[in-house]
């Protein structure tokens, strides 16, 4: 992970420095999967971590640090998004050494060998507590800086509803202040060369399940369908690139420069409307043949993760009580399939950039 040093040098040597260094940052990457655990006879993480690999997927976000999956990755060449749990977020807000014991703990035992590329503080903090998210990015910026772990991207996961409008993506902002804040931390990240991204839970599926009298299920699953979101001279043909142009226009309204990975996405195989095995099976195949081409206003790779590794029968859906909460899975906790899908890896020039 030398883009960082290599970011420095350019600044030096010019031109072909830049060919050299865009050449050395070609970074093998694959949809990513998010592999949460509140599921009952899940397999070990050092099975899960085999299966990854089996799979050909390159990227796994977990929710919060745990020792056997770190100790599992190690040499795994597996891209880490780690998050930090929700109720340690006020503590590394407050001090520079609560975020450096976090940072001993959690992150130094596991390198070299472990590839942590982002830290997400917190999963979809709501309320007063995001006033804790800029303030601890910061100290994990600083920690990091420090002990020279700086091209480890600090950011957090959040919701499509930190955007208070939506439709069309021309027309969408950002709600509060406490959002406002955390973008100018990671907009300020662009002098080190790797801007910090806003990782966003992108679920065309609950769009849909909220107004399926209004969007069209085939607009939804990326299939032919006759609804067009023509905005601007953009052709918007899926849901999904919609809502992550909302994402686009609204940074770009507010002159920043953060891009967006989107931190899960995915759509139930069971228990509810539109949840099916065929309809999950052409949504997460769809996402992941995709996001090789971006969207309408970001035409290339966008890094996304797919919800979930595992059907987790321990998942109360506290947000909807719903049933399919705990059918997003690609696997049952056998690990065999719940359909069949195929990962590809390519190779995406790390560092380029925001372009
Ligand atoms: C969007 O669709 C319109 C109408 O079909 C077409 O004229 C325009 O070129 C399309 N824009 C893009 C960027 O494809
Ligand atoms: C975001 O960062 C870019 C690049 O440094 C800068 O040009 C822009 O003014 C920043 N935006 C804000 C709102 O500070």
């Amino acid at each position: 992970m030398a883009h960082q040093r290599a970011a420095a040098m350019l600044a030096v040597l010019g031109v072909i420095a830049s060919i050299f260094a865009a050449g050395t940052a070609l970074w093998p990457v694959s949809a990513g999967v998010c592999y949460g655990v509140h599921g009952d006879r899940l397999p070990s993480a050092a099975e899960v971590v085999q299966l990854y690999k089996s799979k050909g997927i390159l990227n796994m976000r977990i929710y919060q640090p745990d020792v056997q999956t770190l100790l599992a990755l190690k040499g795994s060449k597996i891209n880490v998004l780690m998050g930090v749990a929700d109720e340690d977020v006020p503590r590394l807000a407050a001090s520079t050494s609560a975020a450096a014991d976090w940072v001993k703990v959690n992150i130094q035992p596991y390198l070299p060998g472990v590839l942590f590329q982002y830290i997400a503080v917190g999963n979809e903090i709501t309320g007063a507590a995001t006033q804790n998210i800029a303030p601890a990015i910061k100290n994990l910026n600083a920690v990091l800086s420090a002990t020279g772990l700086d091209d480890i991207q600090v950011s957090t996961a959040v919701r499509m509803d930190v955007l208070s409008s939506s439709s069309p993506p021309s027309s969408s902002t950002f709600k509060d202040g406490n959002i406002k804040d955390v973008l100018a931390v990671l907009n300020s990240t662009y002098a080190t060369g790797i801007t910090a991204p806003l990782l966003v839970n992108v679920y065309p599926y609950f769009a849909y399940t909220g107004d399926t009298k209004n969007i069209d299920l085939n607009f939804a699953l990326f299939q032919p369908s006759s609804t067009v979101i023509r905005d601007n001279g953009l052709n918007y043909t899926n849901l999904f690139d919609a809502m992550v142009d909302d994402l686009y226009a609204a940074l770009s309204r507010e002159n920043l420069v953060v891009p967006v990975v989107v931190s899960e996405s995915g759509w139930p195989s069971y228990g509810g409307v539109g949840a099916s095995v065929t309809n999950a099976q052409t949504y997460n195949q769809n996402l992941i043949n995709h996001i090789r081409n971006g969207t309408p206003k970001r035409p290339y790779w966008l890094e996304t993760y797919v919800f979930a590794m595992f059907n987790e029968n321990q998942k109360t859906g506290a947000e909807t009580g719903a049933e399919t909460e705990k059918h997003f899975g690609l696997f049952n906790p056998d690990k065999s399939p719940v359909y069949p899908i195929k990962f590809r890896m390519i190779h995406v020039c790390k560092g380029c950039g925001f372009q």
